[in-house]
C-alpha cells in the first residue's frame, strides 16, 4: 500500500484553488437522477466517494461521463432502482439516492448503510420524513424495500436534529411529490444551498435554504442542468490550516469566505492572519500557533465537524492550550493515538479533548477516517523530521491531489513507494 512520506518544519507558501465540494457534489449528482436528459456538472472533483456515487447512478441504468472536472450525466431512461449492498458500505452518504430514487422511480431497495468509522450513522430522520411524504419503506435483513405506490404527497416535515442528509432526502423527495412540503428544523449548511440551487435550475422550486425552513412546491417536471458546484470548505479550512500550523503564507480562491467564518475565527485567536478580498482568502503565519477559546462542533453556521481534526492537529504543535467538545459524532477523535506517537499531548474524555501544544516530531501513523488522516498530514507538515502516513484510502475519499495541492505550496511530501 502507498504512503505519504512527509518531511516537515518548514514554512510554506502559496497559492491554491480549492476543489469542488464533496458534501455537495454527491447530492447534485442524486438529484441529477430526477431529470429526464443530459445534466452538465461542473467543479466536481476527482475523488474516490465520488467515483462511487457515479458507479451507483450507473447501476441505475444513467450514463456518466468525465470531461476533466464536469460530469455530464444522462438520467434519461434510468432502468435499476437498487443499489448494492456493497455500494452501501464503500460510501454510507449512498442513502442520499432515497429521495431521488422515490421521486423519479417511485420505488428504491438498497441496504442499511451502518456506522461508520465515526460512530453509529443513524437514518431515523430519513425514513421518518420519506414516510411522512408517503413512502412505504419496509426494513427486512439489512435491507430497506421502500415504494411510494401511490405516489408522494407533499406536508410538513419536523426534523428534531438539523440534518443534512435528511434535509437533502426530504428535499429530493418533494421535488416528485405533489403539493407543497416544509421541512421545519433543516440544515443550514451552505451544500444545502448548493443543491437547492441546482434543483431550481432543473425548474424545481425550492426555497429558504440556508434557513431552518425550506419549501419545496412539488410535481413540476424537471429539465437537465448545467451547473457549478460550489467550493469545497472542508478542504480549504484544511489547507487553511495546514500553513497555519507549518508557518507561511496561501491565498486560496474558489471557495466562500463566509462559509469559512467559524475556522477562520480559530485561525485568527491562534495567531494567523486572515484576509478575504473578493473570492479569495489571504493567511500569513508565524506558525507554533496559540491557543483558542473552547472549540465545541456544531450544526452549521457552527463550528464544522469535519474540521475538528485539522484544527487540533494544528493547535496540537502549537504553545496553547485548547478544549475541544466534539458535539455531532460520538466516535471522532481516533486521529489523537496517532497524532500522540507525533508527541502531541491531547487528553480526551468521552467527547471533551483537551490539547496543550507542544513541537511535534516525526513519526509513522494510520489515517483512521478521512478528516482524521488529513490532520495527520497537517500535523507532519509542522513536525521535524520526516514522517510516515499511510491509510491513504481515506485522504483520498474527500481530497483530490492531496499531495499535488501542498507541494505547489513547497511542501515535501511524495507519493511512496
Ligand atoms: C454530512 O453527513 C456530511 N457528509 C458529513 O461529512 C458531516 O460531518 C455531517 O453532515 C455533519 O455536518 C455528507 O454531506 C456526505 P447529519 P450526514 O445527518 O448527513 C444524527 C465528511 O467528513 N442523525 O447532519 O450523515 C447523526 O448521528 C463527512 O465529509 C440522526 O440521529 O450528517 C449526527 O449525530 C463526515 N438521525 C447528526 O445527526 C438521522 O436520521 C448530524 O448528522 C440522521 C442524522
Amino acid at each position: 500500500m502507498s504512503w505519504f512520506e512527509i518531511c516537515g518544519g518548514r514554512p510554506l507558501s502559496g497559492e491554491l484553488r480549492v476543489q469542488g465540494a464533496k458534501n455537495s457534489v454527491l447530492p447534485i449528482l442524486a438529484a441529477a437522477l430526477l431529470a429526464p436528459g443530459q445534466s452538465v456538472l461542473h467543479n466536481c472533483p476527482g475523488l474516490s466517494d465520488v467515483a462511487a456515487t457515479e458507479k451507483i447512478l450507473r447501476l441505475l441504468g444513467c450514463s456518466v461521463k468525465r470531461e476533466g472536472e464536469t460530469l455530464l450525466v444522462d438520467a434519461r431512461q434510468p432502468t435499476g432502482c437498487e443499489i448494492p449492498d456493497p455500494l452501501m458500505r464503500e460510501m454510507r452518504s449512498s442513502v442520499i439516492f432515497l429521495g431521488a430514487m422515490l421521486a423519479r422511480l417511485g420505488r428504491a431497495e438498497l441496504s442499511y448503510p451502518g456506522g461508520c468509522e465515526l460512530g453509529p450513522r443513524p437514518i431515523d430522520l430519513h425514513l421518518s420524513a420519506l414516510r411522512k411524504l408517503g413512502a412505504e419503506i419496509v426494513e427486512e435483513q439489512g435491507r430497506l424495500r421502500c415504494t411510494a405506490g401511490k405516489g408522494l404527497t407533499g406536508g410538513e416535515l419536523c426534523l428534531s436534529i438539523p440534518s443534512v442528509g435528511a434535509t437533502e432526502n426530504a428535499m429530493l423527495a418533494a421535488c416528485g411529490a405533489q403539493g407543497t412540503t416544509t421541512i421545519v428544523g433543516a440544515a443550514r449548511e451552505p451544500e444545502i444551498v448548493d443543491l437547492q440551487n441546482f434543483l431550481n435550475a432543473m425548474g424545481a422550486r425550492v426555497s429558504g435554504a440556508g434557513s431552518p425552513v425550506v419549501s419545496v412546491e412539488g410535481g413540476f417536471p424537471l429539465h437537465p442542468a448545467e451547473y457549478t458546484v460550489m467550493g469545497d470548505r472542508i478542504a480549504a479550512a484544511t489547507y487553511l490550516c495546514a500553513v497555519g500550523a507549518a508557518g507561511g503564507t496561501l491565498e486560496l480562491e474558489g471557495v466562500e469566505a463566509s462559509h469559512l467564518a467559524a475556522v477562520a475565527a480559530c485561525l485568527e485567536e491562534a495567531g494567523c492572519s486572515l484576509q478575504a478580498q473578493g473570492g479569495r482568502i489571504c493567511l500569513k503565519s508565524r506558525g507554533r500557533l496559540g491557543g483558542v477559546r473552547t472549540v465545541r462542533t456544531a450544526p452549521y453556521p457552527g463550528f464544522p465537524t469535519d474540521a475538528q481534526a485539522v484544527l487540533m492537529a494544528a493547535l496540537a504543535g502549537g504553545s496553547g492550550t485548547t478544549v475541544f467538545v466534539e458535539t455531532m459524532f460520538e466516535n471522532r477523535y481516533r486521529h489523537v493515538d496517532e497524532l500522540a506517537r507525533m508527541g502531541a499531548d491531547i487528553q480526551v474524555a468521552g467527547r471533551v479533548a483537551v490539547v496543550t501544544g507542544r513541537p511535534l516530531h516525526a513519526a509513522q501513523v494510520r489515517s483512521t477516517d478521512l478528516r482524521g488522516g488529513a490532520a495527520l498530514v497537517v500535523a507532519a507538515l509542522a513536525a521535524e523530521g520526516c514522517s510516515r502516513v499511510e491509510g491513504l484510502e481515506h485522504i483520498r475519499r474527500g481530497y483530490q491531489d492531496f499531495e499535488g495541492q501542498l507541494a505547489a505550496l513547497g511542501a515535501e511530501i511524495r507519493l511512496r513507494p
